[in-house]
């Protein structure tokens, strides 16, 4: 007995100094770092005054009462082990800590009371676990918490007071696991929840009061099965300010469920159903000033009102949307604001002019499309070209004629390639008017000669000779000179049938 504590006590003496092998120390901090080093159970000779504890990266599969000797840790990383399950009362002593990454272990359970103790902790990193589920006033032990990620588990329902006691959390990770409704009454107890993310999971539709954390400014919902929102399920999103509903089955904007989020400056629609952006979709977000439609298979059309209202538009995307040919002129005339216009990789075959917000456009990306460089974009071929200009646009290629396609369209000369065929049909077009009109006159005058001709010629045998005697006085008088009369308007061709040589 006396043998082991005088150990203790020149183990104690040495602690400054002592780190084991692998690891590293800085005993100013102090701290320790053990990553990925193989060790399958905690150290417990390092620095009792430890601050930081990076024991990341190895294989330990149970913490045994490893971290009483630690009461001063701030921070202790143990993500990547193999930890499957964290018992009871563990973290007692750890009453400083303010950090606890566990992600990439093998927890599937936690049992109540595993995080006693932890009254200082901000931040909590489960994720990349086995959970199943979690038992309600499990974290009531950490009241502090600010940030939750509990993101690739096996979650599919947290009952209600699942979160209860957490009146700090701001950010909670739930993605990638296997919710198929918004657990909203576990949410109503997080009432300073700020960010929530639910992307990758299985939802199909959002309830009426889905979400029920009125201090939310940040919801991603990306990559579920969404195909229906109800028209309240964000109604008490009043603080609502970035929207994230990327990768869903949406056949419409929710314009009515929108409209109730007057805060939301931020809203990413990609990848999903829509076969068309019907007018005033986005009415009421004045402050909106992000928005992305790309990437939807089956959008084609836009009604040219879509964006009335979002007056301080700055950013807009909508691109990769093969379906979309055309875009209404008025679309974005109406965004006093809109600085970052990306069009890229839609099907557009022109572009005009006046459809572009010359009073604040800085960023304009046409790349990808199916331009038709005809005399049109006469106006891209000379913006693109221009040296000196204030609009950052990279340079666009031409899908279209044959002979251009290919061809950067910054580099043809407007009037001679892009202007060419016109200049070309209007030539034609006088040639061939002109020609027409000459070959009329010239088959006029010969007509006329032609007739002269034949009238001479008429005249030349009249009165005819001796072979063709009058006939008699009475009845042939009158019938030849009607038929001098008729020669007058008839035209050639009939000419040739009066029967002269009856006469
Ligand atoms: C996790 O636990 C399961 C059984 O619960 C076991 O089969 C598996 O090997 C464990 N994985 C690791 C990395 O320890
Ligand atoms: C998209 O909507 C159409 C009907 O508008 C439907 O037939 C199709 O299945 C939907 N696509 C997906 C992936 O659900
Ligand atoms: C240029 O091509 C576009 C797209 O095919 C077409 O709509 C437009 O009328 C053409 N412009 C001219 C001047 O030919
Ligand atoms: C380039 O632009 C600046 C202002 O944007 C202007 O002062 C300058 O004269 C321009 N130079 C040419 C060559 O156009």
């Amino acid at each position: 007995m006396l043998r082991w504590c005088v150990v203790w006590a020149c183990l104690a003496g040495v602690a400054r100094a002592f780190c084991p092998p692998g690891c590293n120390c800085d005993d100013n901090v102090p701290s320790a770092r053990c990553v990925g080093v193989g060790l399958n159970v905690l150290p417990i000779l390092f620095n009792p005054g430890l601050r930081r504890l990076n024991m990341a990266h190895n294989l330990i599969s149970s913490l045994n009462d490893g971290l009483v000797f630690f009461d001063r840790l701030e921070e202790l990383d143990l993500s990547n082990n193999a930890l499957a399950y964290l018992g009871t009362e563990n973290f007692v002593e750890q009453v400083r800590l303010q950090e606890l990454r566990l992600a990439h272990n093998n927890l599937t359970t936690l049992t109540p009371g595993a995080f006693r103790g932890l009254n200082s902790l901000t931040l909590l990193d489960l994720s990349h676990n086995g959970l199943i589920d979690l038992q309600p006033g499990m974290l009531e032990d950490a009241p502090r918490l600010t940030v939750l990620l509990l993101a690739h588990n096996k979650l599919h329902v947290l009952v209600r007071h699942t979160f209860r006691g957490l009146r700090s959390l701001h950010v909670l990770d739930l993605c990638d696991n296997y919710f198929r409704d918004v657990p909203s009454s576990a949410l109503g107890d997080l009432q300073s929840l700020k960010s929530l993310h639910m992307c990758r999971n299985r939802l199909t539709r959002l309830e009426p009061d889905a979400f029920t954390t009125p201090a939310l400014t940040s919801l991603s919902l990306e990559t579920n099965n969404i195909d229906h929102i109800e028209a309240g399920a964000l109604q008490r999103l009043k603080n609502l300010q970035k929207l994230n509903l990327n990768d869903n089955l949406l056949r419409e904007v929710p314009a009515a469920v929108l409209s109730l989020l007057l805060m939301l400056d931020t809203l990413i629609l990609s990848k999903n159903n829509f076969t068309t952006i019907q007018a005033e979709a986005f009415r009421s977000l004045s402050r909106l000033t992000t928005l992305e439609i790309s990437r939807c298979p089956r959008l084609a059309s836009l009604h040219p009102n879509a964006f009335a209202h979002c007056i301080s538009l700055q950013r807009l995307t909508i691109s990769h949307n093969p379906l979309i040919r055309h875009l209404p002129e008025r679309l974005f005339t109406s965004l006093p604001r809109l600085h970052t216009l990306d069009l890229r990789a839609n099907s557009l075959k022109s572009v005009s002019e006046a459809s572009m917000p010359w009073g604040s456009l800085a960023r304009l990306d046409l790349r990808d499309n199916q331009l038709v460089c005809n005399c049109s974009i006469r106006w891209l071929a000379a913006l693109l070209g221009a040296a000196n200009t204030s609009l950052a646009a990279p340079d666009v290629q031409c899908a279209a004629p044959e002979k251009l396609k290919g061809l950067y369209l910054s580099r043809l000369s407007p009037s001679e390639q892009l202007c060419v065929d016109q200049v070309q049909v209007v030539v034609g077009i006088v040639v061939v008017t002109v020609s027409t009109v000459l070959l009329m006159a010239l088959s006029v005058l010969l007509c006329k000669y032609r007739r002269r001709n034949q009238r001479d010629k008429m005249g030349r045998m009249w009165p005819p000779g001796p072979l063709a005697p009058w006939p008699p006085d009475d009845h042939t008088a009158p019938t030849r000179h009607i038929m001098a009369d008729e020669y007058v308007y008839h035209t050639y061709s009939s000419v040739r049938k009066i029967p002269v040589t009856k006469v």
